[in-house]
């Protein structure tokens, strides 16, 4: 009796987690390659993944970087009736914004959903604006509040940026706009409640935590709001206590090893998990460091395809516990050749990107400030 309790209070729970499909689009890499806008694109928007961790200078400020990689987006709805967006679920900002209908500075604005604030009869405007850095110049944009409903979820009052001007190399992403997935502390749009936390208050999820699964695949890949759903993960979940109340999903690293040598943050470092990056992203000495263990012969990491067989695992060491990637995680397609999954940017700090949470199924705790990292499945279907 008492296991026909339990057994029916998971299956209930279980039944309350939303589970949002994300789809690895076209990166705009891809995209742009085919266009042969790749190179000069590349130059004028460098990639700057510092740009969106720089703390807010003052004022409404949303980092914004060229994102050449990214790819996986899901759909959400705005307004009433509702209005369909593709959003890049990023844990490594905290607004969301999609493009206003009145957005025309370029073709980034008619390549994609524009939100219709007149068509939606929720919609509540706000008398403040945002604008968004980026390395080339500023986005800005209005701000509303207003339904967003995920999956089956409706969120309500929800306060959202609204751009009315977007630099051309937008125009190349899979996505229409951003739903960050930060703590609230990193809020750019003044006042504003981060989509998570309100679905959260708003009673409408189990636990106050999500998860990602991201697949090397076009579709698989999950984020699951309210829980963990164990058909993506093998093995148990590993909980890491978030080190620092930077508002990111950083956690303490002890160090980074090639077969027990430490190749990498010797003493120790800070490192935050962001679905927002592609690569795995460190300091220059060691990122350089571990492309030489690995046999890179340029700055850029580039390596042999051919030789990935060959090459080590690289371990995590987190809170005890070690996180491996091997080499066919690591390394990425890069043109006709390969390359390492491991950039540099000028940063103590290192970014967990995509690279790493394809190997580790991630579950983002706000209930007790844990980052947990599981093995996650090659594809869910394969028990
Ligand atoms: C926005 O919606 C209104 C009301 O449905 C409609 O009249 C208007 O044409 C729409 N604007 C654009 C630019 O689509």
């Amino acid at each position: 009796m008492k296991l026909a309790v339990v057994l029916f209070a998971l299956v209930t729970l279980s039944e309350c987690l939303l589970k949002i499909p994300l789809t690895k689009g076209k990166s705009a890499r891809q995209t742009l390659e085919e266009k042969g806008l790749y190179e000069e694109y590349k130059r004028k928007y460098r990639y700057n993944p510092r740009a969106k961790f720089n703390t807010k200078a003052g004022g409404a400020m949303v980092p914004m970087i060229f994102y050449p990689e990214s790819t996986y987006y899901g759909v959400i709805a705005i307004g009433t009736p509702p209005q369909s967006f593709k959003v890049l679920f990023d844990t490594g900002s905290a607004d969301l914004w999609v493009p206003s209908v009145h957005c025309s500075s370029s073709q980034a604005c008619y390549n994609h959903a524009r939100f219709n604030t007149t068509a939606s009869s929720t919609f509540q405007p706000s008398s403040e604006t945002f604008s968004i850095q980026y390395v080339t110049g500023y986005m800005t944009g209005d701000v509303g509040y207003d339904t967003i409903i995920i999956g089956d979820l409706y969120v309500t009052h929800q306060i959202f940026g609204l751009s009315l001007v977007e630099d051309a190399f937008l125009d190349s992403l899979p996505w229409d706009g951003i739903l960050g997935l930060a703590f609230p502390n990193q809020q750019s749009i003044n006042g504003g409640t981060p989509v998570f936390d309100n679905i959260w208050k708003q009673g409408k999820i189990p636990q106050d935590l999500f998860s990602i699964y991201l697949s090397s695949s076009v579709d698989g890949s999950m984020l699951i709001l309210g829980g963990t759903d164990p058909s993506y993960f093998t093995g148990s979940i590993q909980w890491i206590p978030i080190s620092q109340p930077t508002g990111y999903w950083q956690i303490n690293v002890d160090s980074i090893t090639i077969n027990g040598n430490t190749v990498a943050c010797a003493a120790g470092c800070q490192a935050v998990v962001d679905s927002g990056t592609t690569e795995i992203l460190g300091p220059t000495r060691d990122v350089n460091n571990i492309n030489g263990w690995v046999g890179a012969y340029s700055e850029q990491g580039i390596v042999s395809c051919s030789n990935i067989k060959r090459m080590p695992e690289i371990t995590f060491n987190i809170n005890g516990f070690g996180f491996n990637l091997p080499a066919s995680t690591y390394v990425l397609p890069y043109g006709s050749s390969c390359t390492t999954g491991f950039g540099t940017w000028d940063n103590d700090q290192w970014i967990l990107g995509e690279v790493f949470m394809r190997q580790f199924y991630t579950v983002f705790n706000r209930d007790q400030n844990w980052v947990g990292l599981a093995q996650a499945k090659k594809s869910p279907e394969s028990d």
